[in-house]
């Protein structure tokens, strides 16, 4: 017989932004409580629920039930799976619903969804009415650990990811742990990239916990709490610092700039999920680490070793049908990387690793070099 699995009490983390902080709720079950919280921080607010059809079948009636209990009257829009509602036209249906919904300056959006849904609904609450406030359910381990703290809303252009947006933080984060039992196995893995993501460039201690921890945070005991709980922590201190992204939250894109390549390379499709293109750009990043003499060949080994274990691809060769399909080339995966944001100024910006748990920008990488590593790697090196 198997033990039962315990259950920390929930969490609270503050993301400390004076008049714009807000807390971020981490437990299991804690959805139960989202009526009572958004009571308390708007009283007599109504609520315009924001989510996709997959999520509304687990989850949608639950979140009305809930606020419907505490008295808060709700309306919902459903939008299509993925990131093709992540467009200009996506973004226009949702903010005509929202005005069509009466949702006014003192009412509030609630984006129920993983990181697609984080993003479209804040990005519409940002502009509604010149803004409105809105309040993060994430639903996916990425969107807990990541795309729903720190207030980065946005949709895609066609010419690139996430190029329309703006900064809104939420006024409140609440992250259930027992919705990721929804979640498929492949769509948790994609999460965990993330949460190795705080390890790797901060917390050597975390990484190592995480390497003797990953089976408790997949079958979903209190060691995932912990993790969601440590990440969210780790990227609050972040945030707080550097809201703007002016400096050191950069340091949050480690495996971001190869990662979104990949991700663009394969059509932004379901061949390759964004936390999978993060966990083979974080291999990329630490052996980039390892040619340009910052890290110990060892210690990028170890990084590919845990994320493989888990399950997550850790090189270009994994991603189905890449090295078939003419994707497989240097110049394309090069030029992909300068439509990037983290472009300035013509220079790419990596995330090095200088060791397991510390990491650095850097702007003055060669991109001759680059493209040399990156050919080496398509054929094998
Ligand atoms: N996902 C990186 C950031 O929020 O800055």
């Amino acid at each position: 017989m198997t033990a039962p699995l315990t259950h920390s009490a929930p969490i609270t983390v503050e993301v400390a932004l004076a008049e714009r902080a807000y807390d971020i709720i981490i437990g299991r079950d804690v959805l139960g409580s989202l009526g009572r919280r958004v009571a308390e921080l708007r009283p007599g607010a109504r609520v315009a629920i924001v989510t996709d059809y997959t999520v509304a079948r687990h989850w949608l009636a639950a979140v009305e039930w809930v606020l419907g209990e505490a008295g808060i009257p709700t309306s919902r829009i459903v939008v299509g799976e993925g990131e093709a509602s992540k467009t200009y036209a996506g973004f226009e249906s949702v903010c005509e619903a929202l005005i069509a919904a009466r949702i006014e300056r003192n009412d509030l959006v609630v984006a129920l969804g993983g990181g697609v849904i984080g993003d479209l609904a804040g990005f519409a609450a940002s502009v509604v009415r010149r803004g409105v406030d809105f309040v993060q359910v994430p639903t996916s381990l990425l969107a807990q650990v990541d795309s729903s703290v720190g207030g980065k809303t946005g949709i895609n252009s066609p010419q690139g990811k996430n190029l329309i947006g703006a900064f809104h933080q939420p006024v409140l984060v609440v992250a259930d742990t027992a919705v990721l039992d929804t979640l498929s196995p492949r769509q948790f893995r994609a999460g965990y990239a993330e949460v190795a993501k705080y390890g790797l460039l901060g917390d050597a201690g975390f990484f190592a916990w995480l390497e003797q921890n990953a089976a408790e945070i997949f079958s979903g005991g209190s060691a995932r709490e912990h993790a969601i709980a440590t990440s969210c922590r780790a990227k609050a201190a972040v945030v707080a610092r550097d809201e703007r992204e002016t400096g050191e939250r950069a340091l949050l894109n480690l495996g971001h700039t190869f990662g979104h390549a990949l991700e663009a390379a394969t059509g932004f499709s379901d061949r390759l999920f964004h936390g999978e293109g993060v966990a083979v750009g974080m291999v990329l990043a630490a052996e980039l680490s390892v040619e340009l003499g910052l890290l110990p060949s060892d210690a990028a080994r170890r990084i590919a070793r845990h994320l493989h274990d888990v399950g997550l691809p850790t090189a270009m060769q994994d991603i189905a049908g890449f090295m078939q399909e003419g994707l497989a080339d240097a110049d394309r995966l090069m030029a992909l990387m300068a439509q990037d944001k983290k472009v300035k100024r013509g220079r790419l910006t990596f995330i090095v690793l200088e060791a397991i748990g510390r990491a650095a920008i850097r702007s003055d990488i060669d991109p001759a070099m680059v493209h040399g590593f990156l050919a080496r790697k398509l054929d094998g090196g």
